[in-house]
């Protein structure tokens, strides 16, 4: 069974969407996409909210979520308990993201990063593990009081 990523944005991260979503579908794995469609202006959480929700219901493994900033994206998803969503401008923080955090999905601000940043991003988010660990108990901490 391929790896299924939902993949979302709103217009400022329409176009780095359609990128990372080829690359997506190039390299293999099953891309969901839950929208936007166009450049034409819409509210983000639209976009996040059935992204999210997919994920927790089995239905894909991780979330990719791009906006103008990524802010809204992560503040969305981490609405969420069993979502760690991190905001990635740089292969370091999205390696990072993946060993430290366990971060099932990552946000990408649209409006700072081109296309081919946004894919090696996405690639190094991909292939880095999580190392467990002391990092295994602090991610078990983050939703200790919930
Ligand atoms: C849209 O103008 C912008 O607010 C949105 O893309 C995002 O950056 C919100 O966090």
């Amino acid at each position: 069974m391929k790896f299924r990523i939902a993949i979302a944005a709103d217009h400022a991260g329409f176009r780095i969407k359609e990128a990372v979503k080829k690359h997506l579908t190039d390299a293999g794995y099953e891309a969901q996409d839950f929208g936007t469609h166009s450049v034409e202006m819409m509210d983000y959480p639209d976009a996040a909210h059935p992204a999210v929700r997919a994920i927790l219901k089995g239905e894909c493994d991780r979330g990719i979520l791009i906006c103008g900033t990524g802010l809204g994206m992560q503040l969305v998803a981490n609405h969420y308990a069993g979502i760690r969503a991190t905001l990635c401008w740089n292969t370091e923080m999205a390696e990072l993201a993946r060993r430290h955090n366990d971060a099932n999905v990552l946000t990408m601000p649209g409006r700072f990063i081109d296309a081919d940043s946004a894919i090696a991003i996405t690639d190094m988010w991909l292939k880095a593990p999580f190392d467990g660990g002391r990092h295994a108990r602090r991610v078990g901490k983050i939703e200790r009081d919930i």
